[in-house]
């Protein structure tokens, strides 16, 4: 979704930690890869804007100081930040500086760098925080957040449909509840990289019957090859979009816990 007017930087403030690194374990019967994701509070800008070369590739630097707008800015420092930091993780070959995260054509973040040949990222930012997911290329993951932002909670009812809708006793607002329909509608569309240009009726899920409280999970009416998981803090919700017979163990209350 586009992003609503953030909080000022000068706002930000936090005393806990400004990052979450989390391996994930993609189990499937003929084996075990292995993704990570990272979540990076705004806070971790006023640091990383002092050194913006120590993360960016100098094509990306180019990029980052033509910018005017410091959302943007933020934005793009930090999903950059995070997604190096995954990829480090799983090929500490190279350093930030050596990967260059380009746009496709379709605007989809594309790796380049050695020792990154066959990894692929997933990028995410809204209100206070950014994400990304680092991935083997031939095991394709979306994840999105979204702040839960009452602003937007009329556009969105004009394109989710009730039945798509999780459980209210699931959810601690009106506006959670088509958020976090939209944060996994917006998973899908990463990896199927169509964005969200695509009708939206095209990415219709269907939740599981029984609901977990903690992570609301389904799979998708014209995607059966894929699943979701959504889980929520007060205000932010968190998708990630995975293979269907792959099991990925989220660590469901370290990821709430960091954005509550
Ligand atoms: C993809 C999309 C749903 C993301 O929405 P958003 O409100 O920007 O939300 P997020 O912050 O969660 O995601 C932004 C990130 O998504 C990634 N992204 C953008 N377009 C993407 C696509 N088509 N496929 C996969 N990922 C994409 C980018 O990495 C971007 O971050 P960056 O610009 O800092 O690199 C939205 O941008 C969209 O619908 N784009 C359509 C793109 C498109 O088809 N363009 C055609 C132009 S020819």
């Amino acid at each position: 979704m586009h992003e609503q007017a953030p909080p000022c930087l000068s706002e930000i403030s936090r005393t806990g930690a400004q990052e979450l690194l989390l391996r994930l374990e993609l189990e499937r019967e003929s084996g075990r890869q292995t993704a990570c994701l990272l979540l990076v509070h705004a806070s971790k800008y006023a640091v990383l804007s002092g050194q913006p070369e120590s993360v960016l590739h100098p094509e990306e630097l180019k990029y980052f100081h033509s910018l005017s707008a410091l959302k943007r800015k933020t934005d793009y420092l930090l999903g950059r930040y995070a997604a190096k930091r995954a990829l480090l993780y799983l090929s500490p070959t190279p350093s930030a500086p050596d990967i260059h995260i380009r746009p496709g054509v379709f605007q989809q973040p594309v790796v380049i760098g050695r020792g990154c040949e066959e990894l692929s990222a997933c990028i995410t930012h809204s209100g206070t925080f950014a994400a990304a997911i680092a991935f083997p290329t031939g095991h394709p993951l979306g994840i999105d957040i979204e702040w839960h932002d009452n602003a937007v909670l009329e556009t969105l009812k004009q394109h989710v449909e009730s039945p798509e809708l999780p459980p209210t006793e699931l959810c601690a607002s009106e506006v959670e509840r088509y958020i976090r329909v939209w944060t996994v509608k917006e998973s899908l569309s990463k990896i199927l990289q169509c964005g969200l240009t695509t009708p939206f009726s095209v990415l219709k899920l269907r939740a599981d019957p029984i609901p977990n409280r903690r992570a609301w999970s389904g799979e998708f009416e014209n995607f059966s090859q894929y699943r979701f998981i959504s889980l929520s803090s007060p205000q932010l919700s968190f998708a990630l979009v995975h293979p269907r017979r792959t099991k990925v163990v989220l660590p469901i209350e370290q990821i709430i816990n960091f954005t509550s």
